[in-house]
């Protein structure tokens, strides 16, 4: 059977792209936010997973502020980098995996989560990002990738309580299909930020830091949280903290941490990145 072995969380920074791509990791700028994932690299070259289901939101690339579905799977054979303005990012294809994103589609569609099903669609830095931040930049990326996105970006997002739950729910399903595949699912954006308004450039450590100690101390006590928190104390794109608890639903009670890093700042953003593992 298929089994969940870890969750991996960061922060999915635009500029962090064009940073691996134009060649500029070891700037001064950069170089210690890039050291905060060198562990990552080594890890996952050990952990080997063979499909990441890997959450994240889309920027008004694929979806436009015409159609904007709170959940939606990439069940597609193939995903193309999308164009966000300056060419798409020179990144490797990401290769999906249809019969297991169909199987959990189904799954959670008959648990009464509704998703949106989709057969073709683009992929932006929300999920590049994190591939290329985990992997480097190979020839192609070594697994399948099962692209999930989440709408944070138009008033209302869906709850933090009803993400942890889709997590628990992606959990049964992966565990219930019928082939040996070692899975990791992912959550990413956050953490603290705000791009716009009057209080664009917040960052809040203290929130920040709160919020991973309570991914493990108090998983669902943090799913209750409600959205204003997190547009009061994490800014206005804090509320892509969501995502992580889809990943946080998924994995078993009490995930083992091994590793835990926080930058300030990268970009506009604060970034954060959590490694957690299912005890065996
Ligand atoms: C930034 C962060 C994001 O999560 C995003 O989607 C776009 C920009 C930033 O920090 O610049
Ligand atoms: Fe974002």
């Amino acid at each position: 059977m298929a089994r969940i072995t870890a969750g991996v969380f960061t922060s999915h920074i635009p500029a962090v792209g064009a940073a691996i791509d134009l060649g500029k990791t070891a700037e001064p700028y950069w170089a210690p936010m890039f050291k905060g994932y060198e562990f990552s690299k080594q890890w996952i070259a050990r952990a080997k997973p063979d499909v990441i289901f890997l959450v994240y939101n889309d920027h008004a690339s694929a979806f436009s502020l015409d159609l904007i579905p709170t959940f939606a799977i990439g069940c597609a054979d193939r995903f193309q980098p999308a164009d966000e303005g300056w060419g798409p990012r020179k990144v490797p294809e990401v290769i999906g995996h249809p019969e297991l994103a169909a199987h959990i589609a189904q799954s959670v569609i008959l648990d009464e989560f509704d998703l949106t099903i989709v057969n073709r669609m683009d992929v932006d830095h929300g999920l590049t990002v994190p591939l290329s931040l985990m992997f480097g930049q190979p020839e192609a990326w070594p697994c399948r990738v099962i692209p999930f996105a989440v709408n944070v970006v138009q008033y209302p997002p869906p709850t933090g309580h009803r993400c942890f739950q889709l997590g628990r729910a992606i959990r049964k399903a992966i565990e219930l299909f019928d082939e040996d595949l070692n899975v990791q699912v992912w959550g990413t954006g956050g953490m603290s930020h705000q791009l716009q308004g009057p209080r664009a450039g917040l960052i809040n450590k203290a929130f920040d830091t709160a919020f991973f100690d309570r991914m493990l101390s108090d998983p669902e006590g943090l799913a209750r949280m409600p959205h204003i928190d997190y547009v009061r104390e994490a800014g206005s794109e804090g509320i892509e903290l969501v995502m992580w608890l889809v990943g946080l639903g998924a994995l078993k009670a009490a995930p083992r941490q091994v590793h835990r890093f926080y930058h300030v700042p990268g970009s506009n953003t604060a970034v954060g990145h959590l490694i957690l593992e299912n005890k065996k």
